[in-house]
């Protein structure tokens, strides 16, 4: 059956605030929207692990640098709720922005450090956006845990962070990366991609590995970060805006696997950016 569509925040604590009394657990899994396999992967970890669960579906405007990304942004409220209905999800929110950004809204929540890099630095005011707007969804829906999806594995570290220094009761769960059977990571943007970029863009995820492998038998960032991007430009990638190798929760920079460490690129494929990220184990 499809979950009810709450639009504004009265609804949606009328709901919590009973499903709170009754002593029931609430997930939350925030979206924005145009929903593939690894959102829905998400559903189900909450599923699993919460007695109630709520989607929200929400394009946030805070976060878009580009006007026209917004514009075009997905929007597929009546087919992401038929893909939720297998999952057996509580509720989908999908607030108006009057409930999220009411009249004279005039606050920023901002995480330092963790954004000034990779995704921080070529999309000015991207995190500032996504915080604010996960405080304020972790808020509304009151819930016990949030579930992520490590692809956006920046975005993960910030909200876990953002959580801890605000003393939001929340429990943030990093899920898997679903990925095609090609390897490539699922992503809305891969709708935008031709056959032949579909195909050029799945060998980012070997590449990738291949560096992981060398660097799990002793081999140094400093060796094999350039050969990587020279690889990616070979499979057809323009704008290979990073290749970085950093610490796990940090995300300070590394040159071997010291720690527990993560690989993370950006790069646009057939005009669409594209991002992964895999975890590197210490050595
Ligand atoms: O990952 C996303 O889809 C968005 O950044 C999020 C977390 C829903 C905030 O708008």
């Amino acid at each position: 059956m499809t979950a009810p569509i709450l639009r504004n925040l009265d609804e949606l604590r009328a709901i919590t605030t009973q499903w709170s009394r009754a002593g029931q657990s609430i997930g939350v899994v925030p979206t924005m929207g145009a929903l593939h396999a690894g959102h829905l992967s998400l559903a189900e970890a909450a599923r699993a692990g919460c007695d109630r669960v709520i989607v929200t579906i929400f394009v946030n405007p805070k976060q878009f640098n580009n006007p026209e990304d917004l514009a075009n942004y997905p929007r597929t409220e009546f087919d992401d709720a038929a893909k939720l209905a297998p999952v057996g999800v509580d509720a989908i929110y999908v607030p108006g922005p009057d409930q999220i950004y009411p009249d004279g809204f005039a606050t920023n929540v901002s995480v330092t450090g963790l954004t000034d890099v990779m995704e921080g630095e070529f999309r000015p005011g991207h995190f500032d956006g996504v915080s604010t707007v996960v405080a304020k969804l972790f808020l509304q829906t009151a819930a016990d845990r949030a579930y992520f999806g490590q692809k956006d594995y920046q975005q993960l570290m910030l909200v876990t962070r953002m959580a801890r220094d605000l003393d939001i009761p929340i429990e943030v769960v990093g899920c898997p990366t679903v990925r095609e059977p090609s390897g490539l990571a699922m992503s809305s943007r891969n709708l935008r991609l031709s056959n032949d970029g579909l195909t050029r863009a799945a060998r980012l995820n070997p590449i990738m590995q291949h560096v992981a492998d060398e660097l799990a038998k002793g081999g140094t960032f400093a060796v094999l970060g350039e050969p990587a991007k020279a690889q990616l430009v070979d499979a057809g990638f323009k704008d290979v805006e990073y290749f970085d190798l950093r610490c796990a929760t940090s995300l300070a920079a590394l040159d071997t696997p010291t720690r527990p460490a993560r690989l993370l690129a950006a790069a646009w494929m057939d005009g669409v950016r594209l991002i992964d990220n895999i975890a590197v184990p210490a050595l």
